[in-house]
């Protein structure tokens, strides 16, 4: 599938397989993340692959916020973290950098068969202690990854950006129509 439809067909999944993700593909994964665009080149991205000790990272992030019950139950959990931090020193605002990552990321997964969520709401003392996270880095993005056990559609935006589920336990997730945030040759017509 090519890079377009890869972004068309994805969409964030939160609950997971019980299915290890091999090896291989995690450092793809990681290896794109490591080729994004980088301001100024300086590259302040470093990452903490976590396979084994997830208790240690899901205990730390949050989910769903829109969402009663958005949380992932016990066996639902992903399978596989990859936490991006960045070193202060290099850059002390490493955000755009992160995002590109997370995409690289999600979208080298997703070619693979592996969904994601990007994970921004967290709690970075604890996942910093958790994880040994030295003081001079920041915890930037934690992206959660596993086969997938949910499905989710895009879903015309009415005013509403809350995503939600129906009776079949499907997500849908509203997105804004192109003509209503595209402004061709200048913002006002
Ligand atoms: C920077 C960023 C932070 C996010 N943080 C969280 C989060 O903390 N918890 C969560 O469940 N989803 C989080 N998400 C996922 C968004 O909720 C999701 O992308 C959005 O609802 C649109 O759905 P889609 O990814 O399927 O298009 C985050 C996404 C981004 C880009």
């Amino acid at each position: 599938m090519g890079v377009y439809d890869l972004i068309i067909k994805r969409r964030t999944i939160r609950k997971f397989k019980q299915e290890k993700i091999k090896k291989d593909i995690l450092i793809d994964c990681l290896n794109a993340a490591r080729l994004a665009p980088s301001a100024a080149n300086l590259q302040p991205l470093e990452y903490i692959l976590v396979t084994r000790a997830l208790d240690k990272v899901f205990e730390c992030t949050r989910w769903a916020g829109y969402l009663k019950n958005g949380k992932p139950k016990q066996h639902e959990r992903p399978v596989a973290y990859i936490v991006i931090i960045s070193n202060k020193e290099v850059s002390k605002d490493a955000k755009y950098d992160a995002g590109f990552a997370a995409s690289n990321i999600i979208l080298t997964a997703l070619e693979r068969g592996v969904a994601s969520c990007v994970i921004g709401s967290i709690d970075r003392e604890r996942l910093a202690k958790n994880l040994s996270i030295p003081k001079n880095y920041n915890i930037e993005l934690v992206i959660a990854l596993g086969y997938g056990k949910q499905k989710s559609v895009e879903e015309e935006f009415k005013g509403d950006v809350r995503y939600w589920l129906d009776e079949k336990g499907i997500l849908h997730v509203p997105k804004k129509r192109l003509g209503d945030i595209v402004h061709e040759e200048r913002f006002f017509r």
